[in-house]
């Protein structure tokens, strides 16, 4: 089956009107945050962040399909020495929407170079937010397997009695750990932080995520031929990381030279009519 990537021009709470209920796998996003990059592709205020994204995440919770998931990506900045609270705002709303906030993780950028500030420390994290439409959502937890580490060596080395039996939790929660079941593994399920260097360079926009990111999401949450959305595409990294990894991508951005950019570097074989998508066309 071919891999589509279409990219659509203009604001995304009209552009989505054009997408069908239920067609999309995965949404991985970054959105301007707010009041800041006024300069490149225009700021929202703090104040109104909420009010102005609502609209949008509606037609994204219609388009997503009941298995699928939205990973956002938005961190509140410092405003007058105390942090805003939009996004928790946000996430309240969402809910109200009808979200499920099903998960958080965390971006670690371990290139974050030290600085002063008189009262806080260099901000080195961001967060992904993981919103669903259902508790059971599609998710491939194998694909993102890590070596296990040296923890292991050292750890399973010496089991006691009570390693090699399930040792219940004190606490009465009913879980438990059989730490002699890692015995012969190579692999272990990741945590939900995820140690990725920031990037900016060559990409020609001044807010690009690492390629590993959407990388790693759409890993996690889709399957080949699968439909991955990025409503604020900017470069279009998920756009094309999707299209590697044999994704169809919809991307869409306000700026016209931003979208320009990114069908001129698509492969032409990739490229089909604007509009003309895999999950249907525009009513
Ligand atoms: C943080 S950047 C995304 C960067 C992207 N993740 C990348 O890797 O290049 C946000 C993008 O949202 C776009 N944008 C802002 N408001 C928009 C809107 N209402 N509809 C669609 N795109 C919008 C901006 O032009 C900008 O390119």
């Amino acid at each position: 089956m071919a891999i589509s990537a279409n990219i659509l021009n203009g604001d995304s709470k009209e552009q989505l009107k054009l997408l069908p209920d239920n067609c999309v796998d995965l949404i991985v996003t970054s959105p301007p945050y707010a009041d800041q990059r006024k300069n490149t592709y225009g700021g929202i205020s703090h104040d109104k962040y909420v009010e102005w994204f609502l609209p949008i995440s509606e037609q994204l919770l219609r388009v997503l399909k009941p298995t699928g998931t939205f990973i956002l990506n938005i961190k509140e900045k410092v405003v007058d020495g105390e942090r805003s609270t939009y996004v928790i705002e946000l996430i309240l709303e969402m809910r109200k929407q009808g979200w499920l906030w099903t998960e958080e993780f965390i971006w670690h950028k371990k290139n974050s170079y030290p600085g002063k500030w008189p009262n806080r420390f260099r901000d080195a994290w961001e967060r992904l937010l993981q919103f669903n439409k259902n508790k059971s959502f599609s998710m491939y937890q194998d694909e993102v397997m890590v070596p296990i580490g040296d923890w292991a060596n050292s750890r399973l080395k010496n089991l006691s009695e009570t390693d090699k039996t399930r040792d219940n939790s004190r606490v009465g929660s009913g879980f438990g750990k059989n730490i002699s079941n890692w015995l012969n593994r190579t692999k272990a399920y990741p945590t939900n932080v995820l140690h990725l260097a920031t990037e900016c360079s060559n990409k020609n926009h001044s807010a690009a995520f690492p390629e590993e990111l959407p990388e790693w999401f759409i890993k996690l949450f889709t399957k080949e031929n699968d439909v991955v959305l990025d409503p604020f595409m900017g470069s279009g990294t998920t756009v094309f990381v999707a299209n590697r990894m044999n994704r169809n991508a919809i991307g869409i951005d306000i700026v016209p030279e931003y979208c320009e950019m990114v069908r001129n570097k698509l492969q032409p074989r990739l490229l089909e009519e604007k509009g003309n998508y895999e999950a249907g066309k525009p009513e």
